[in-house]
């Protein structure tokens, strides 16, 4: 059966600057629009929740009362739009059906495309015209409920499905982050995973800690910043060979910030093997660490034919082409 509303919003690959975003440096993220979770609505007598990918199916008094992070982010989406747009107040009776290609704990973005693509559903089912801005402020809303104090470089990257450079202005407290979005040259990456991750608030409690209690972690954090911004400069000139070492340092930052795992770090050292013989740029884990995925940046792409790569590097990696 058609549904009568579908909506999705894709993964993402935070490319450099990690935990260091939090503390007002910038970060560079990517969409990743092959990889979505999408929400659709289908008729029904009462409102009903339907995640067959998690073994989740909750009908109406459980979705009500139920606190799983998708019953909550459905119930607090209809409240916005009631708030702000004066709806019901109540769960449309509908079936709400959730699916995802986004692999779920692997700093992939898989939570925020979720709350991402409910209130774009909400907005559509409602006829409500929505900004992308509005968007990016509820998934972030969401994202506090589960992440503790997220930077928002995951709601803003997911919600504009665009590359973007980030920046939040701790120094003018409440004011909204700098947000630049990038039109990038076409580049090829492999994404290898290393299993769930730990949450991102433990990650992000670990370097805090560092931060106070080691003014090394101060100084790596510092550092991380000016490699993005090297970065930004070697992706704007198209520049993959500078890109690669940026992207290796700045693994070696995080390894030493203490958000790596020996398997992370067995795969971006691999990644440098292949590096030395040519075929890979650099490599480096994404999101908040501590398991999940590494990326690898192809180049140059002639060099070696893909799927012999993944299987010298990473037999389980995805190739990506963006
Ligand atoms: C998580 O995807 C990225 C972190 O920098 C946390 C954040 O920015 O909120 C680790």
């Amino acid at each position: 059966m058609e549904p009568l509303w579908r909506e999705s919003a894709p993964g993402k690959l935070i490319l450099m600057g990690e935990h260091a975003v939090v503390y007002g440096e910038p970060g560079l993220a990517i969409p990743l629009s092959q990889l979505r979770a999408s929400v659709s609505f289908y008729p029904a007598e009462s409102p009903r929740l339907e995640a067959p990918d998690l073994d989740l199916f909750l009908d109406s008094a459980d979705l009500i009362t139920s606190e799983h992070p998708l019953a909550l982010t459905l119930q607090r989406a209809c409240y916005y739009f009631s708030v702000h747009y004066q709806t019901p107040t109540h769960l449309p009776a509908l079936c709400y059906q959730i699916q995802s290609d986004i692999p779920v704990k692997r700093g992939m973005g898989s939570g925020t495309a979720i709350s991402c693509a409910i209130f774009k559903a909400f907005a559509a089912y409602y006829q409500c015209k929505v900004s992308l801005d509005e968007v990016q402020s509820f998934a972030q809303q969401m994202d506090q409920v589960y992440h503790g104090q997220p930077s928002g470089i995951d709601a803003a990257v997911i919600a504009h499905e665009r590359p973007l450079r980030f920046q939040r202005l701790l120094a003018h407290g409440g004011e909204p982050p700098q947000i630049t979005f990038l039109a990038l040259c076409p580049f090829s990456l492999l994404i290898a995973d290393t299993g769930p991750a730990r949450p991102t608030a433990e990650a992000v409690a670990l370097v805090a800690q560092a931060y106070q209690k080691d003014p090394k972690a101060a100084v790596m954090i510092r550092r991380i910043g000016e490699l993005v911004k090297a970065a930004e400069a070697a992706l704007m000139a198209g520049d993959m060979t500078s890109l690669g070492a940026l992207l290796y340092e700045n693994h070696q930052c995080l390894q030493a910030l203490g958000v790596s795992t020996p398997a992370l770090d067995y795969l971006v050292a691999g990644a440098q093997v292949l590096r030395s013989q040519g075929v890979v740029a650099g490599a480096k884990l994404s999101g908040a660490g501590l398991g999940g995925v590494c990326f690898a940046l192809l180049y140059p792409p002639e060099a070696l034919h893909r799927e012999q790569l993944i299987s010298c590097w990473a037999p389980t990696a995805q190739h990506i082409y963006l």
